[in-house]
């Protein structure tokens, strides 16, 4: 595995350039296949993958659900935050998706590696959303699905301005969208 954390030989200029930290953002709304396909890409290419809601997890010891009822979003966001500071400094050459509001907590993704925004329709993803009631009830932002609704519209053009490259979602065949992503990623010089 290619995997280099906390190289002390990679230099501070280094670190703000996504062309040399070899890492692989996946951004885009809840439910959009973030983790499932970050999960097989990482696989693919035998990369580290990981998901900064599970880090998140850990570090508190917690579900994020309850993060967000103890704690409220705004310390869930800082803790967003500090979590891309980590990615930032010591993360090379991994597949990372990020939470859903992670690129509005965030401004320059560029700088944790290559931004792969999944572009899914809404109406789509709920449907997808509800065939898995245990995956509806871990996201605090979609008990509400008119607000849901509102969020979704409001950062579709903040995803759409930190990316790099967007895929479109719109079919339940996640091994299409894998061939297509593991093909693209073959032909970048970001990801080497
Ligand atoms: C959130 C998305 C969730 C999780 C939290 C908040 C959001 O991650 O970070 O519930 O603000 O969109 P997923 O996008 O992996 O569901």
């Amino acid at each position: 595995m290619s995997n280099v954390l906390n190289d002390s030989s990679v230099n501070d200029s280094s670190v703000n350039d996504s062309s040399v930290n070899g890492n692989i953002i996946f951004i885009g709304f809840m439910g959009s296949g973030k983790t499932t396909l970050g999960r097989k890409i990482a696989k693919h290419f035998g990369r580290l993958f990981l998901d900064t809601d599970l880090l998140i997890e850990s570090r508190e010891n917690m579900e994020i659900l309850d993060i967000f009822k103890q704690h409220g979003e705004k310390y869930f966001r800082n803790l967003e935050r500090e979590i891309s500071e980590l990615i930032q400094n010591s993360i090379r050459n991994s597949i990372i998706a990020v939470g859903g509001g992670f690129p509005t907590a965030v401004s320059s993704l560029q700088k944790l590696g290559f931004v792969i925004y999944l572009d899914i329709d809404f109406d789509f993803m709920i449907s997808e959303v509800k065939k898995h009631p245990a995956e509806l009830e871990k996201r605090p932002l979609l008990e509400n699905l008119d607000e849901a609704k509102k969020i979704y519209d409001f950062r579709k053009k903040i995803y759409k301005s930190q990316a790099d490259k967007i895929f479109t979602i719109n079919h339940n065949n996640y091994e299409i969208i894998v061939d297509e992503v593991i093909n693209f990623l073959k032909n970048i010089k970001e990801f080497e």
